[in-house]
């Protein structure tokens, strides 16, 4: 392996030490002591996860992956020709499936120095850097292990950049933290500097909640998932197999809801946190929302944070946006 495409140690790992612990702990207590309980989604991306969730990406009642790929296919040069960036930063990178259309764009377009994906699973992480960095020799490939609802202001800070912000996942904070994401990410970014955001669409009832609740299961196996994170990181006793997999849509937030239902009274023991749980019989916990989003609303909340709306791009079906933006050039 020739060392340029070595990406090996070369994460920064922001998640290191301690904090990636002390953050699941005080997830988990707050979450599971609250009521009714909940757990973060972030939670739900170990390696097992996030291959999952790329399974997920496959099902064909799961069309955000496939939407928003036809529109990036569709707009990437039109996005590389706007923003001229030199550095794409994706947060919540996962595989970097999508990252390549923006990268060919970008290389194509003459401006292209440098790639920092962004996730919390190092295994994940590591996979696409590895592959980026073979597939685009010159490409400075700077994997970055973080959690972005916390370290923006640790992204690299250098160039002109475009952050890319994809597949709906915005969708997964609720209101208030999505409103102190876009300040912070307006605070830390510069006059030139550029976002890409993907946000799934108002829709069909239907079609939303068999997006998230297919007939093979995988999305409850995903669900369940974050059962598993915690038996093993935690030292728990869930029985993931007691817990029910339940999707439904809310239709005065616009949001879809994932639940986890115990099938039975339980008593489980998180003992790292000297914590014990009980859950009655056919007590939910929230595990996710995903939120839905109207051009409007999208408009609106990136306005209020600071950022010029540029353009709206939808596919063909409507089902998903993807809307560029861009930090406005100080004037007077
Ligand atoms: C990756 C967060 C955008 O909310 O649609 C998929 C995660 N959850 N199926 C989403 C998810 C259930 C996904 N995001």
């Amino acid at each position: 392996m020739s060392e340029r495409s070595d990406t090996r140690g070369r994460i920064v790992d922001h998640l290191g030490g301690d904090y990636l612990r002390q953050a699941l702990e005080n997830d988990v207590r707050t979450g599971l002591t609250a009521s009714p309980k909940w757990l973060p989604p972030k939670w739900f991306y170990d390696a097992a996860g996030s291959e999952l969730f790329s399974r997920i990406t496959r099902l064909a009642e799961y069309y955000p992956t496939r939407r928003e790929l036809e529109i990036l296919r569709r707009r990437a040069v039109d996005v590389a020709g706007l923003t001229r960036a030199d550095t794409l930063v994706e947060l919540g990178s996962g595989s970097s499936e999508k990252s390549v259309l923006l990268l060919d764009a970008l290389a194509n377009t003459g401006t292209l120095r440098a790639y920092t994906p962004v996730d919390v699973d190092a295994v994940t992480l590591e996979a696409a850097a590895q592959r980026l960095a073979v597939r685009y020799p010159g490409l400075d490939v700077r994997p970055v292990r973080a959690d972005f609802e916390r370290h923006l202001a640790l992204l690299p800070r250098t160039g002109r950049r475009l952050v890319a912000f994809l597949g709906g996942t915005i969708g997964n904070f609720p209101p208030a933290a999505r409103e102190v994401f876009l300040k912070e990410l307006r605070a830390v970014s510069r006059p030139g500097d550029t976002l890409l955001l993907g946000t799934d669409l108002v829709k069909d009832r239907d079609r939303l909640v068999r997006a998230y609740d297919d007939p093979q299961g995988v999305t409850a196996a995903f669900n369940r998932n974050v059962l598993r994170v915690l038996n093993r990181e935690l030292d728990a006793g869930f029985d993931p197999e007691a817990f029910e997999h339940v999707a439904v849509y809310d239709e005065d937030n616009e949001w879809i809801e994932m639940r986890l239902r115990a099938t039975r009274p339980m008593t489980v023991p998180i003992r790292a946190l000297g914590l014990t749980v009980t859950f009655a019989e056919g007590e939910q916990m929230r595990t996710e929302i995903s939120a839905k989003f109207r051009r409007d609303g999208v408009i609106d909340e990136l306005s209020r944070a600071g950022f010029a709306v540029c353009r709206w791009y939808t596919d063909g079906f409507g089902d998903f946006a993807l809307t560029l933006a861009a930090v406005p050039e100080v004037t007077g």
